[in-house]
This record gives structure tokens, sequence and C-alpha cells, in this order.
């Protein structure tokens, strides 16, 4: 794409706003050498599938030394790599292979909070008049109980007493995840410098967690309890508190400034009105995820056992009300699945409906909104989620969180299980099903969890080159994205709302230089006809083969089609 053109924003262009990201879960990747475990020489190994799928930017989940309480969100050491996964060389080879193919490789960084066995929390323990002490948040308890009534991500207290001693450190998320005290200059240096190293290596960038954790409310004060455990949701406390545009324009102007790299932040909490200091020209990351509409099926503490209901056309709201904030200052990222969320198909769309046309409209819905699109691993494949037969399953440390908060509010066994099994995390980290061999090629060995039995159906083989597959539709909208005639109005065209009066019709224009395209998404299970009021030029893409081209369209049951108008 030429670098000179101008768009309709006078936006500037830039390389991640024309990529498209492909997210790796290594642990369930690929496995190389028959541990169970997926690795850095499996990831190497299908570089081509990705190449061929055409994506050209890869994110990969940590993979840095970690004893795994969260799978590798938990860092004891951000020098080295784990060797699970691999060595420092087979990371250096990665980026070296990925780049012959024209593909940046991204990383996972995990800066508000270490492992607990990380070094310096070693010795912040051993000696808390140590400066090591001062790298965590550490307070007194008072009358034996911790300093505030703050409830963790996964569940209990977020303070952990230190034994022998009246204090307790804070850990948002697992207690083995000891919050890092970003009121320490010197620690601050410390992140600044780790994540230096990594750019000088040659990474595109990274993907940030967590990120809007990092400042805490100064006070620690209880709050009045929000549940039966008498404490309080810890995002009241902890979550983009003020001050922390202070910190975050430090990190960016001692990195990220320094690079010409892709910085995508894990950045809840960040509301509509305070967008523009994230993610504008000049904001902190290139862009952010929004979750509203990713959690909609969630209730606002996030509770997996107390699921809300919702509809298509909420859905629709809350997509088209994050596109248009984001289009009033910045770029976004746009995502349906991750390692953290189910399957969006098993979301999005009823079981019954579950099919190749569901699966490809939900595809199209989200890949032609305005922002960088990112596909998680098996989601182009259109893989299911798995359901666990039994607690002892899963291997995730906030389903288990999950599952004893409900139990603790009085479900029963089987219905905690059945709630969990919908939302667990480990719905999308499951092995990759490559093909419909033994353990689905992912591994030859018995794999580190569970594999989903739907895989010698669903498998990336039986799909690669089969044209009427969900990979194939996929390797369409991309190419259709990156590389086609519409790809300046699909990457920098203006995004418009359209056909909101019809239900459950997800629809919207994209626009640049008087050209537009019309994307229309039927989430009906049902026929309906839709009135286009507009010339139909062309259609792009349709996953039906056929498509009725009159002033009235009929639309077919989840259809999808892409028209040029
Ligand atoms: C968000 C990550 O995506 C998730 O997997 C992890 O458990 C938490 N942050 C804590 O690092
Ligand atoms: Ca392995």
């Amino acid at each position: 794409m030429e670098q000179s053109k101008d768009n309709f924003l006078g936006e500037a262009i830039k390389w991640w706003k024309e990529a498209v990201v492909y997210q790796i879960y290594p642990k369930s990747f690929c496995d190389s050498n028959s541990d169970g475990i997926g690795d850095i020489k499996g990831i190497i190994s299908k570089l081509d599938y990705l190449k061929y799928l055409g994506i050209n930017v890869i994110w990969i989940s940590p993979m840095y030394k970690s004893p795994m309480a969260d799978n590798g969100y938990d860092i004891s050491d951000y020098y080295q790599i784990d060797e699970k996964f691999g060595t420092m060389e087979d990371m250096d080879n990665l980026i070296k292979q990925a780049k012959l193919r024209n593909i940046k490789i991204i990383m996972d960084l995990v800066v508000n909070h270490s492992s607990d066995e990380h070094i310096w929390f070693k010795k912040a323990i051993k000696d808390l008049n140590s400066k090591y002490a001062d790298y965590y948040i550490i307070k007194d308890g008072i009358n034996n109980n911790p300093p505030t009534n703050w409830r963790s991500i996964f569940g209990g207290s977020v303070w952990e007493k230190i034994e022998n001693t009246n204090k307790y450190y804070l850990h948002v998320f697992a207690k083995k995840q000891p919050d890092l005290n970003w009121e320490n200059a010197e620690l601050r240096e410390e992140i600044y410098k780790m994540i230096n190293f990594w750019l000088d290596k040659g990474l595109g960038g990274f993907r940030i967690d967590a990120i809007t954790y990092i400042k805490k409310d100064s006070e620690f004060k209880s709050l009045p309890a929000d549940g039966i455990d008498g404490l309080s949701n810890v995002d009241k406390s902890c979550l983009n508190q003020s001050g922390i545009e202070v910190f975050l324009k430090e990190l960016k102007t001692k990195t990220f400034d320094k690079y010409d790299c892709m910085t995508v932040a894990e950045a809840p909490g960040v509301p509509y009105n305070n967008l523009d200091k994230f993610i504008s020209d000049d904001g902190f990351f290139s862009m952010i995820f929004d979750f509203s509409y990713a959690d909609l099926d969630l209730n606002e503490n996030g509770e997996w056992y107390k699921q809300a209901d919702w509809t298509v056309n909420q859905l629709r709201e809350l997509i088209f009300k994050s596109q248009t904030e984001v289009q009033k200052v910045g770029w976004g990222a746009l995502y349906l699945e991750n390692h953290d969320q189910p399957r969006s198909i098993n979301k999005y769309v009823p079981e019954q409906d579950i099919s190749y046309y569901s699966k490809t409209m939900l595809a199209t819905m989200y890949f032609m909104l305005r922002g960088t699109p990112f596909i998680y691993q098996g989601q182009e494949i259109g893989m299911e989620n798995c359901i666990m037969d039994n607690i002892n399953e899963f291997d995730d440390i906030s389903t288990y969180g999950q599952y004893e908060m409900a139990l603790k509010e009085g479900l029963n066994q089987r219905d905690a299980l059945k709630l969990v099994n919908k939302r667990s995390r480990d719905n999308a980290r499951t092995p990759f099903q490559w093909n419909n061999d033994n353990n689905c090629g992912f591994t030859d060995s018995k794999p580190w969890i569970k594999i989903n039995n739907n895989y010698k159906v669903i498998n990336a083989k039986s799909q690669i080159d089969n044209p009427n597959s969900v990979f194939s539709f996929y390797k369409e909208l991309i190419s259709i994205r990156k590389n086609s005639i519409y790809s300046d109005i699909l990457i920098y065209g203006y995004i418009e709302p359209c056909l909101t009066e019809y239900d459950n019709i997800i629809a919207y224009k994209r626009t640049l230089n008087n050209k537009s395209l019309l994307i229309i998404n039927n989430f009906n299970s049902k026929n309906i006809s839709i009135k286009l009021e507009t010339d139909i030029k062309n259609i792009i893409l349709n996953n039906y083969t056929n498509f009725r081209n009159d002033t009235i369209c009929d639309f077919q049951p989840y259809q999808s089609v892409i028209i040029e108008i």
C-alpha cells in the first residue's frame, strides 16, 4: 500500500493497521518433542501453515520462565525462555524464521505482577528491609486481618500473609502472582530495560497484560462488600486509578517510542471518554482490546456462575458503540476469541445453529469492522468448546476459583460444573486440532490437557485444501482485507452502522474516497427480507452460493455478504 496516500481522516498510515494478527497459546499449539506440551520448535514447524493462511503478525502468550501457576502469566525470569517451550536460541530462530516469511512476532508483556518465584520476590520476602521489598506492595495487617477487604480476580482476598510476620503482600490475580510496585522508580527502570532487551532482538512489539491494574488506590481502604464472602471487587480500588497516566506515559517514552513497534494493551476499565489518552496518535498504545461485547454474557462482576441474558441487538449496539467511540480518537483491535474466552461460536450462536454458515458469518461480521483483526488459534478451523466431565479435568486457576465461588454461593456441584464449562478459559486452551490421527496431530504423547473429541471432524488437514471449509473462508477474508482492490477501504475506511431497523442483523458500511462497501450479517436462524435502497455493483464475498440480488434481498439463515455499492 502506498505510504503517501491520504485518507478521509488524514489518519496516520501504520504497518500494524494493515496487519492481520494470529494469537498462539504456545502450550496448546504444536508439540515438537513429545512431552505433551506445545513449544517453540512446534511453532516454527507451523509457520508455513500460518503464512498460507495469510496472517503477518503472531502474538504468542507468555513463554518466559515460569512455574506455570497461571500458565505462563506468572513470570519468574523475564530474560529466559521456559525450558518447556525451548531455549533463547529457539526464540531467536523463531523471530528469524518468521521474518523470512514477512511475519512479525509479538510477545506478551506481563508487568503488573511477577511470579512469587521471581528472584526479586524471594529476596523481598527473605528480608523485608531490602530494597526488593519495595518492588512489591507489602502492608501491615489490621488486628490479624488483611489490610483491606479487596477480592482478587481469581477469588479470595488480594492479600497473602507473609509467614511469621503481620505483613501481607498484594496480588490482584493469584497468590503466586504478587503485584509489582510501580511507585518504585528503580523497579520501573528494571522493567523498561527488560522491554528494550526484547525489542532490540527484533520483536514486532507486545501484547500488554492487565496494564490498567498497575496503579492502586493510595488510601488502601476497605469498601462495602459486594458478595457473600464479605469482599469487594478489586477493580474498584486497583483498576484504571487516577495517576496511572504518568506511568503509562513514561513506559511508552522509555521503551515503545524508540521502536517502530505495535502495542496492544489489555486495558479493561478505560471509559470511552478517556480512550484518546490510550489510543490516539500519541496515545500510550497502538490499540487496546475492548471487552464490552466479549463479556456481554457476564454480569458486571464478571462471575461466570451468574451469566447474563443478552440479545443480538444488544451485541450490535455494543459493537457499534465501541466502533464509533474508537473511530473518534484512534485505532482498535478486533477479536472474537482469545485464551481467556470460550470459543466464539458457542458464545454467540445457539447450539442448534452451529454450522459452517454461522461460523463464517461470525468471521465476516468482526473481520470487516474498523481495526486490526486478531484470529485466535483454532478459530480459523471453527474449533468449538470442549466439555469437561469433572472439575479435575480443567487446568486453569480461574476455572477453579469460579467453581469454588459458585459452590459458596450455594450452587450444587453439577450446576457449578455446567456453568464453568460454558465460560472456562480451557475451552480455548485444548490442543490445536491438526488432523484426525491419534492426539489430533498435536503431540505423540499424552497432551497436558484433554483434546476435544470432535477432532476427527474438525481439524486443519481436512480443511486446508477444501475450498468450502471455514479455513478457506478465513483465508479469503484475510486476502480481501490485505491484498485486494478493497484493502484501502477495509483498512482505512470510515465505518457507519446500517440497517439497524432489522432485528438480529449486524450490518455496516465502510467508505473511503466515495467508494463504499456494505457488510451484512444475518444472525437470524430464518430467512429475512431486507430492502437495500442502493444499487449493488458487485458481490465480493458470500458464505452461501446464491444471493437474491433485487431491491429486496432475501437473506438466508446466518448468511453474510460483502457488497460493493
Ligand atoms: C490476563 C491474561 O490474559 C490472563 O490469561 C491472565 O490470567 C491474567 N491477565 C493475569 O496475568
Ligand atoms: Ca514439547
